[in-house]
């Protein structure tokens, strides 16, 4: 696919701020006005019309829009209103290390993405919680740029309870993040193109917590993150 305008949808300023700073992409305040929290950045880059949304600030607890809930809010109003070709979720993730997952490794979405988080166990409803939404075949580029391709398991928490490994383990998902599942459900709704790009801060089966490894790798993280998408801006 040649896309002539590219939507990002990333959950943390973190993440966003070096590739908003080396596209040196234009804040566009009058899309999403107050009282939306979301931030928009607008520019070119390779060819390419860029636009980057963030979940911007919660009011009550000045902390990103991490999560599901506004993953969804974002992805709707980017296609609503700017009707991008292709749609990229990127971010940060755990991933296992058992699987070969290192700190900083760069993974292209396989399909489906799932989640691990949503149990219920009624007829349906319990595959219709789990979910299962196409990334477009990102194998291709991820040979061509040298990254890794992994299936994406998605829930509303930064920490993990035995049920969600085993979830993980059973979507066989290799990554564990808190957006994804939800950026593809509203791009399949809408019949938009997506795939993900997840950098990897912390291993899920280590000792060592999610959070301490997560602070701990999050420059080495976004700084990869950064090159990584421009690489994938530059080849599509
Ligand atoms: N983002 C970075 N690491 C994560 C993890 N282990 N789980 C969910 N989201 C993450």
């Amino acid at each position: 696919m040649k896309p002539d305008h590219i939507a990002l949808v990333i959950a943390m300023n973190s993440e966003a701020a070096p590739l908003i700073k080396t596209l040196a992409l234009e804040k566009k305040a009058d899309l999403f006005p107050a009282p939306l929290p979301f931030e928009l950045y607008q520019g070119e880059a390779a060819g390419k019309r860029i636009s980057v949304i963030v979940s911007g600030l919660d009011r009550e607890h000045g902390v990103n829009n991490v999560g599901t809930q506004s993953a969804t809010l974002m992805t709707y109003l980017i296609i609503a209103h700017l009707h991008p070709d292709l749609v990229i979720n990127a971010g940060t993730a755990g991933g296992i290390g058992e699987k070969g997952c290192q700190i900083g490794d760069i993974y292209l979405s396989e399909s489906p993405f799932c989640y691990h988080d949503r149990r219920i166990p009624l007829p349906r409803f319990d595959q219709y919680g789990i979910g299962s939404y196409p990334s477009i075949d990102t194998t291709e580029m991820a040979a061509s740029l040298g990254f890794k391709t992994g299936r994406i398991s998605t829930g509303d928490s930064l920490d993990m309870t035995d049920r969600d490994l085993e979830m993980i383990r059973s979507n066989r998902a290799i990554i564990k993040e808190m957006e994804a599942a939800a950026v593809a459900w509203v791009c399949r709704m809408m019949d938009i193109p997506m795939f993900a790009v997840k950098v990897i801060t912390d291993l899920i089966d280590r000792q060592t917590s999610t959070e301490a490894q997560f602070t701990a790798n999050l420059q080495l993280a976004v700084n990869n993150l950064r090159r990584s998408i421009l690489q994938v801006i530059d080849y599509l």
